[in-house]
């Protein structure tokens, strides 16, 4: 007879990193971690309260909060250098934390707001990209690096996002220019790049106090219908990026739109209101 063993999850005894977990994208990875069997996820953000009562949430053995500034390279090396003396290693730096400017047009750029939107989605990503692959180099073991990028940076536009669309290219230039120093340790490094999901950053960028009717606007013109984008698609994206099932994947940029970015320019598209 054959016995049945107990299934293993995707992250068993993992330890995992996530900047911006308090909310939107990296909560609802950071929940998806733990659901994964990860040994510690530590979430590392700037809204302390909303922080603690997430990582309890998802339950003291399990989730961890640190606060973290990620403009701040000091801080992002001492939660490294934290959780690898707390837990023993590093295996998984999911590096989501990101800002949105408004009225960003090129004519009119704040360059004073573009500085600081450069320091948390450039220079914090750079940061904890180098601090996560600093330490899973000493630990030998290899890694999985995540960043968060968005297909705000692949397109063009006068929308008032001009400097969040630059600073999320330079997110891809990052993966891959990660992924060709990286390969040798073993560590591999890849992003995300998400259409506009419901989260607390879009629904103030948007305006929007409707869940539904946001989610309504943002399924628009995407060619994948009667599937809505929600946090937990991406999260799944960045779980198969986190995990070994990716294991020959590095220096790639997993869209997750919908099919948005293989309409953009078809006549169909520019149909659309
Ligand atoms: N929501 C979308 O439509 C969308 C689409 C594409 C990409 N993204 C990217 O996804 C990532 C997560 O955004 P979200 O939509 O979940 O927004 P969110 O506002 O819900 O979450 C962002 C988190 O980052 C944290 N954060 C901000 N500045 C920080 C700093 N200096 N140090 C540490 N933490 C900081 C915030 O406190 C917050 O908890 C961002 O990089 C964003 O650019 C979002």
């Amino acid at each position: 007879m054959e016995v049945a063993t107990p299934m293993s999850k995707r992250l068993d005894g993992k330890v995992a990193i996530i900047t911006g977990g308090a909310s939107g994208i990296g909560e609802a990875t950071a929940r998806l971690f733990a659901n994964e069997g990860a040994r510690m996820v530590v979430i590392a953000d700037i809204q302390d309260k909303l922080g603690e009562s997430v990582a309890l949430s998802i339950g003291a053995h399990h989730c961890t909060y640190i606060h973290c500034d990620v403009s701040d390279e000091n801080q992002v090396k001492s939660m490294v250098e934290l959780t690898v003396k707390n837990y023993g290693h590093l295996d998984i730096m999911f590096s989501n934390a990101g800002i949105v400017n408004r009225n960003q047009s090129l004519l009119d750029l704040d360059l004073s707001l573009m500085d600081r939107l450069f320091a948390i989605n450039v220079r914090g990503m750079v940061a904890c990209v180098k601090h996560a692959a600093r330490a899973m180099v000493e630990g030998h073991k290899g890694g999985s690096i995540i960043c968060t990028a968005s297909v705000a940076g692949k397109m063009g536009g006068d929308d008032g996002m001009q400097d969040y669309a630059i600073s999320k290219n330079a997110v891809v230039a990052l993966v891959r220019a990660g992924s060709c120093e990286f390969g040798k340790y073993g560590i591999r490094i890849n992003c995300v790049s998400p259409a506009a999901v419901v989260t607390p950053m879009t629904m103030e960028w948007f305006g929007i106090k409707d869940k539904e009717i946001a989610e309504g606007a943002f399924s628009i013109h995407s060619s994948l219908k009667g599937t809505v984008l929600k946090v937990n698609h991406v999260a799944d994206a960045v779980l198969f990026l986190a995990s070994d099932q990716s294991a020959f994947v590095t220096g790639h940029d997993l869209v997750v739109d919908g099919g948005l970015l293989c309409r953009v320019g078809s006549n169909k598209f520019l149909d659309e209101k």
